[in-house]
């Protein structure tokens, strides 16, 4: 149903996309290259896109990003500054020797030198690589190894995670320290004028390392025309307009925190929201009245978190200017849409997608009536569609295999020194999502569950074979096998069965050994591999399911702890 053409009167602004069928229908991805500016030779710059190109506009002086830290630190920087601060950057990249397809990966904080130095990274033509500040000694090591990253830029604080790892890493030639007033020296006295990399549409841009069940994590790699979908969805979905005020709660550790508050947003010329602080009810709420935030992108742990303090603590805000709000990341509760219209007089917006999609692909839409706990449909340019395994569209109402039709600009281009992998997401002409879903007689898209193992804690994914290794890493351990719990607040917390080894096994029965150990255990994960990959439950075990083959049975153990039935056990040699 089209609200927007039964009502018009429910609308502040007249939505980006007012008639969903009609654009859907005829969309066609030539007839959209002109949102982007191309270069006379048919090259492209994402990041020149995102900021530069305004800067012969009315927004040159407008501000692209208010900055604002726990301790209530606030910065505020122009289109112009953005491009300026970022142009030097990449001078100085240059004179560290970056050349065009050098990885740079960073490893910062939400602080502005995060967003300046991405920027600059894709300016000269260089891949950048994010690294969530979380990471620990493991996580930073087996993504810096992989992608032979030649430069690092972090701050001297996190930079201690790399004293351990650094003499493993040959292609790492330099660290570069933000917090450095050489670094900063060096950076004022170089130049505003910057050559931008001309690229093709298909040069690789950025890389994000992403899990799933098995191996270690994998690159995933996406072009400079990435920024076309980023654009279109961030204009259609998060319906973005000139004068909003946007603020999307995610970090560019994350393929959130670069589609949609660097690139895709800031090309659509709005004034972003950044807010590098701690989750904190109070504070948020000040922030949405504070800067008047009219579009708001968040997680659906965070609305849990938000519902569970309360709807009083809300009403104390004035929050008038919102407008849209939307989540991603796992599946939105119908309980939080209804609680965001008790809340904030809207419904929070469910999207769709992945690290690999690059962009929203399945979304609602502000002109669309929500199906509530539906995902919505897919955007336009996109098809989506429900099928069996070996690529066959399965009827309406039918669970199976949430699939894309290949070749939408932000679908990733490859996995990083893994092209028989990435060549694996795909049968016949679908690029197959690794999730289950249906869809109903509307065309309205319902998930279900992801086919393999991976973890989705508070809306991050986790691989269950990072967190096994860290464990047996772990001198009391013998094997462990790590699930996601589902839990009301975090979607899942991730859980480990271990074993351990007799001189330890032994023991279990002092209460305060047995306490001792799991927290040693989860502190241990925590200090190798990362701040949010932790096991918060632990339990030990004599022994593990295990295929004949040896291969750890995590359904196994997730329909024990949910009390389901195992399914055929036959294969199994142990159990
Ligand atoms: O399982 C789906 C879940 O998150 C996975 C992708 O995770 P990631 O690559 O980290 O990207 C997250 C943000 C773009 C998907 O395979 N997921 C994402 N959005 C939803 C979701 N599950 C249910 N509902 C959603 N709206």
């Amino acid at each position: 149903m089209d609200i927007y053409k039964k009502n018009k009167t429910l609308f502040k602004l007249a939505p980006n996309l007012a008639d969903y069928d009609k654009v859907y229908k005829d969309f066609d991805w030539e007839k959209v290259y002109g949102e982007l500016e191309w270069f006379e030779d048919h090259k492209i710059n994402a990041a020149y896109n995102a900021v530069d190109r305004h800067l012969k506009t009315h927004r040159k002086n407008k501000v692209a990003l208010f900055f604002e830290d726990e301790k209530g630190d606030k910065q505020k920087y122009t289109f112009e500054e953005l491009a300026n601060i970022s142009s030097k950057i990449g001078n100085y990249l240059k004179t560290l020797g970056v050349d065009r397809g050098d990885r740079v990966f960073i490893f910062l904080p939400r602080i502005p030198y995060l967003y300046f130095s991405f920027l600059a990274v894709l300016k000269i033509g260089a891949i950048a690589g994010t690294l969530f500040s979380a990471f620990y000694e493991d996580a930073l090591f087996d993504r810096l190894e992989n992608s032979q990253a030649k430069i690092l830029i972090t701050n001297s604080d996190l930079a201690q995670r790399l004293k351990t790892i650094r003499h493993k890493l040959p292609h790492l030639q330099k660290i570069v320290l933000v917090d450095d007033p050489k670094f900063q020296t060096e950076v004022a006295k170089s130049s505003e004028s910057l050559h931008i990399a001309h690229m093709d549409p298909d040069d690789y841009a950025f890389m994000l390392y992403t899990s799933g069940t098995t191996g270690k994590p994998k690159g995933v790699v996406h072009r400079h025309l990435a920024i076309l979908s980023q654009h279109l969805t961030a204009k259609y979905v998060l319906d973005l307009h000139d004068e909003d005020t946007y603020w999307c709660t995610a970090d560019p550790g994350w393929v959130t925190g670069i589609a949609y508050e660097i690139l895709g947003s800031w090309s659509c010329g709005v004034t972003s929201v950044v807010y590098s602080g701690r989750f904190d009810p109070q504070r948020w709420y000040q922030i949405l009245q504070d800067y008047k935030v009219n579009v708001w992108y968040t997680a659906p742990t965070a609305v849990r978190m938000l519902m569970a303090s309360g709807t009083q603590l809300v009403k104390k805000y004035n929050l008038g200017g919102l407008r849209h709000l939307l989540s991603v990341g796992e599946p939105l509760n119908p309980e939080a849409v209804r609680w965001g219209i008790e809340a904030f007089g809207r419904p929070f917006h469910d999207t769709w997608w992945q690290t690999e999609t690059g962009a929203i692909c399945i979304a609602n839409y502000p002109v669309l009536d929500i199906k509530i706990g539906s995902m919505g449909k897919p955007v336009p340019g996109l098809i989506a569609g429900i099928i069996d395994d070996k690529g066959n569209e399965m009827t309406d109402g039918m669970e199976g295999n949430l699939a894309l039709k290949k070749g939408w600009p932000s679908m990733m281009k490859t996995i990083w020194h893994r092209h028989v992998k990435y060549e694996s997401y795909f049968v016949k002409d679908w690029y197959v999502s690794g999730d289950r879903a249906w869809k109903d007689k509307d065309g309205y898209f319902w998930f279900i569950g992801r086919a393999d193992d991976v973890i989705k804690t508070s809306g991050e994914r986790v691989g269950p074979y990072e967190v096994e290794s860290a464990l047996v890493e772990h001198p009391a351990v013998i094997e462990a096998g790590v699930i996601g719990k589902p839990d009301a607040l975090r979607g899942e917390i991730i859980k480990a069965f271990v074993v351990l080894k007799p001189q330890y096994s032994t023991r279990l029965k002092d209460l305060n050994f047995l306490n001792d150990l799991k927290e040693e255990l989860s502190r241990f994960v925590k200090k190798h591999l990362a701040g949010h990959a932790y096991p918060r439950e632990i339990e030990f075990v004599d022994k593990l399911p295990k295929t004949r083959s040896g291969k750890i049975m995590r359904r196994i153990l997730k329909a024990r702890e949910m009390g389901l039935p195992v399914g055929d056990t036959s294969t199994l040699e142990e159990y």
